[in-house]
């Protein structure tokens, strides 16, 4: 029988950026997102003779072999959980994405929190949220964080990091709403990005102050406080991209139009007292968090914006089977 499972993407608040072992992407420090509701991605397992990975989109070598190695190390996982039978040893897998294409919204996050809890519907040995997470996070950092709703922290215990829920989904109506600049040429992934972000001279510095951003993230979160929430955000974005510029060799994600939007809309939040907020990935795309009383604004300010791709997300409930 087969097993399928829908997830999508999430935000970041206090970004992961760098791994304390890269192999199982165990980040160096904690982080904190939201769950986004939209664009979602399903991806459907099932026993197969060998593993074949096969999508809606075209995937290159690199995709295939993500995912075979993703497999290996969720197998190898449940082993040491002591689920030896509960895994076959080749899998068909099936990846349906609605991520629009150079929306700079990363897929991996949804495609592997997906992948995780459509496993573990097959394995069916009763596995916990939290060890879906840490097999979601063998394939993808960020996608820990997406198995579960709401606003969720991935935080480092002893030799794991497992995803928390700090607030659920409906505790605080947030949207996201993102204009996506027109990138012609190729980025470097995080992945790649993860491996080098020890040789920035403010990585150790960057770690340090984690602990405190977190904490005031949080608080942000439980409080419903905008200001707060806005203030350590921007913090954390703008100091992980002067890592990300540092290191070697450095990455410039951001471009002319992400500089002179989040001039903007700092601007346009100064003059009309707006609950809104900036935060960028490993990307030129700006992510614009608002409350409900200033999404029209914000969304007619994205909809001016030449050559843009807009999109539109709210909280979303994380991975769930289908
Ligand atoms: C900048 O989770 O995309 O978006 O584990 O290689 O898939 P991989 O990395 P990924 O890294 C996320 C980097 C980030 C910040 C964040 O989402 O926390």
């Amino acid at each position: 029988m087969s097993f399928s499972a829908e997830s999508s993407p999430n935000i970041a608040f206090i970004k992961y950026w760098g791994n304390r072992n890269d192999e199982l992407r165990l980040p160096a420090a904690n982080s904190l997102s939201m769950t986004l509701s939209s664009p979602t991605v399903s991806v459907t397992v099932d026993h197969s003779d060998t593993t074949v990975v096969e999508s809606s989109k075209e995937l290159t070598a690199t995709d295939i072999g993500r995912f075979e190695v993703t497999l290996e190390n969720i197998r190898r996982y449940l082993i040491n959980l002591g689920h030896e039978t509960c895994i076959p040893g080749s899998l068909s897998i099936q990846v349906d994405s609605k991520i629009p294409a150079g929306i700079g919204l990363a897929s991996s996050a949804a495609v592997f929190s997906a992948f995780a809890k459509a496993i573990a519907g097959l394995a069916n040995c009763g596995l916990t949220d939290e060890q879906i997470s840490e097999m979601a996070r063998l394939g993808s950092g960020s996608a820990a964080r997406s198995i579960l709703g709401g606003f969720v922290a991935l935080e480092n215990t002893g030799d794991t990091a497992v995803a928390r829920q700090v607030a659920p989904q409906d505790h605080w109506n947030l949207y996201d709403i993102v204009i996506a600049p027109d990138t012609s040429h190729k980025k470097v992934g995080s992945s790649q990005g993860h491996r080098a972000a020890r040789t920035s001279p403010l990585f150790d510095k960057r770690i340090q102050e984690i602990d405190r951003r977190m904490a005031e993230c949080s608080d942000a979160i439980t409080q419903k406080d905008f200001e707060k929430l806005a203030a350590v955000t921007e913090e954390d974005c703008m100091d992980m991209h002067s890592v990300m510029q540092t290191q070697n060799p450095p990455l410039h994600y951001l471009n002319d139009d992400t500089h002179r939007i989040v001039e903007e809309l700092t601007a346009l939040r100064t003059e009309q007292h707006l609950p809104l907020l900036y935060t960028m990935d490993a990307g030129p795309t700006v992510h614009v968090i608002c409350e409900e009383s200033a999404k029209d604004t914000v969304l007619a300010y994205a909809n001016e914006q030449k050559g843009c791709q807009v999109f539109e997300a709210s909280v979303g409930g994380g991975a769930h089977l289908v």
